[in-house]
């Protein structure tokens, strides 16, 4: 097989959540500059305004909605529009989510990382916790179930879930209800994977580490934080949406058709440990 056949996915039917912004908004545009047809679910309608008149502009199949991921049936309703005007639905992009505020711990590497009483354990209250399961831990269960109404009977189908490198390290800056969710919600890929590989449907998840996206008020923007977090990385540098585009062409083409359960990491080796 040609390298250009391995990694194919023209004429795919792809749907991303949270496709408007940040990592989900670079998997649209990598999979519709190669050929696939992308359909783009956020809650953002003017990013999602945005975002698909400039790809549109540069002659890219993307269409965009706007979809909570916390209304089930809103959500199933435009997973099934996508996939219905498409003729088939191949990938799935569990991808929205949110970063819910402050942690036990004030700020990013590079401060003195004060205590913030309102990350504190004992404050946290169940609507910040709340929010973050239904937005990261429910709204990808719901994806992930819509998705599979189309692909199971196909016999064919690609689930990417986004994680986090907060699956499996603590990052005290981001409140607990995120590594929870995110925790919980590899374990659910792990299930799902089980259930599904019989029918040729595979499920992984990718697992950013500190990526630079508009996520928790855009923080990832600012160049000194930048800068103290990269010192904090074996790698030397912060993540872009773009170091996602190769793993995820990867999990979706015909290059990774037995893999199958599994979280890979892209963190610039931060989850390592520190190397300097
Ligand atoms: N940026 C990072 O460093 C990082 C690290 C690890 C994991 N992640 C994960 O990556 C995913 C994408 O985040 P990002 O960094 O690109 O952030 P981002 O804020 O740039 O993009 C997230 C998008 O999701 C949308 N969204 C949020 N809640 C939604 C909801 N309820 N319904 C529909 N859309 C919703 C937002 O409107 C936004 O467009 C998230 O699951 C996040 O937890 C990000």
């Amino acid at each position: 097989m040609k390298i250009s056949d391995l990694f194919k996915v023209e004429g795919y039917g792809v749907v991303v959540t949270g496709g408007a912004s940040g990592i989900g908004l670079g998997y649209a545009e990598v999979f519709a500059s190669n050929g696939a047809r992308v359909t783009i679910l956020d809650m953002d309608a003017q990013r999602i305004e945005k975002e698909t008149k400039r790809l549109r502009g540069a002659g890219l199949d993307v269409r965009g909605q706007v979809v909570d991921v916390t209304d089930h049936q809103a959500l199933d309703a435009a997973i099934d529009e996508a996939a219905n005007l498409y003729g088939r639905l191949d990938v799935m992009f569990a991808n929205a989510g949110i970063d819910p505020g402050v942690g036990f711990v004030g700020d990013w590497a590079g401060s003195e990382r004060p205590r913030v009483p309102e990350g504190a354990l004992e404050n946290y209250t169940d609507e910040r916790w709340n929010r973050v399961i239904e937005v990261n831990m429910n709204g990808i269960f719901a994806t992930v179930r819509a998705a599979v109404r189309h692909m199971k009977p196909r016999k064919f189908g690609r689930i990417i879930i986004t994680t986090s490198l907060a699956a499996t390290r603590i990052e005290p800056a981001i409140g607990a209800a995120y590594m929870t969710a995110k925790a919980g919600i590899r374990n659910f890929m792990r299930n799902a994977a089980m259930e599904l590989a019989a029918y040729d449907i595979t499920v992984n998840a990718i697992a950013p580490g500190y990526i630079v996206t508009n996520i928790g008020g855009g923080h990832a923007l600012n160049p000194v934080e930048q800068k103290a977090v990269a010192g904090t990385i074996p790698m030397h540098r912060v993540g872009f949406p773009e170091d996602m585009h190769g793993l995820a062409i990867f999990l979706a083409s015909p290059s990774s058709s037995y893999i199958t359960g599994q979280e890979i990491i892209v963190d610039g080796g931060q989850g390592i440990g520190v190397a300097d």
